[in-house]
């Protein structure tokens, strides 16, 4: 695996927060599992949360696939999946330590990816999306959510939103289209950001 600047830079940020992730949004539950009905599974479906962190998505993607379904949760940064297993998450789902950008499944083992605040913290964006199209068989689905829109979130941050940020609609179908995705619906309110597309092919 290459641990480059970037990956460098996810661990620094996203270790320290590990322990303290979930009691920071403790009342986000009912969004994950909303999202989680709108991705079209199936009892029996596989399905990956990509960049899982702490698991909180695992719950409701098993509720939605079964006991027969296949759920996985794959994360960069390890203290984020030992957050998951003191959570119980691994009960939900099997926990990898895994880079999106180079996963270890085979083409269109899935029938959606699931992705919860993931996507503003790629550094090749479209090569990674790219990757998660690999691993998606066509028609299969994917969902770029966050419990909270992108006006809400950078007021939070202090900062404002622009055209060029990748999350804005154009911005986001172009880089998806180029990745192997077409984006069939994209929602930016308050207190939802979900964009879901479909993988072509
Ligand atoms: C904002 S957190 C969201 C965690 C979780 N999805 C949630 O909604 O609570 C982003 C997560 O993406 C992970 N991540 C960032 N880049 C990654 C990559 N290239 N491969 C796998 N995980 C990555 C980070 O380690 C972090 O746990």
């Amino acid at each position: 695996m290459t641990d480059d600047h970037t990956h460098t830079h996810v661990l620094d940020f996203f270790t320290p927060r590990a322990a303290d992730w979930d009691s920071r949004f403790p009342d986000d539950g009912p969004a994950y599992a909303a999202a989680a009905g709108l991705l079209g599974l199936r009892p029996g479906d596989a399905v990956l949360d990509a960049g899982c962190g702490t698991g909180r998505a695992l719950p409701a993607l098993r509720a939605v696939v079964g006991p027969e379904g296949m759920v996985l949760g794959a994360d960069l940064t390890p203290a984020m999946l030992e957050a998951a297993v003191r959570a119980g998450r691994g009960a939900s789902g099997t926990l990898l330590r895994a880079d999106v950008a180079r996963l270890p499944l085979r083409d269109g083992a899935l029938d959606a990816v699931f992705g919860a605040g993931l996507i503003s913290h790629l550094a090749r964006p479209e090569a990674d999306l790219a990757e998660l199209a690999r691993v998606v068989r066509p028609g299969g689905v994917l969902a770029l959510f966050h419990p909270i829109g992108r006006a809400a979130l950078a007021a939070r941050q202090g900062r404002t939103i622009t055209d060029g940020d990748l999350r804005a609609e154009p911005r986001l179908r172009e880089l998806l289209a180029g990745a192997g995705w077409r984006l069939e619906s994209y929602t930016d309110e308050d207190d939802r950001f979900l964009a879901l597309a479909v993988k072509q092919g």
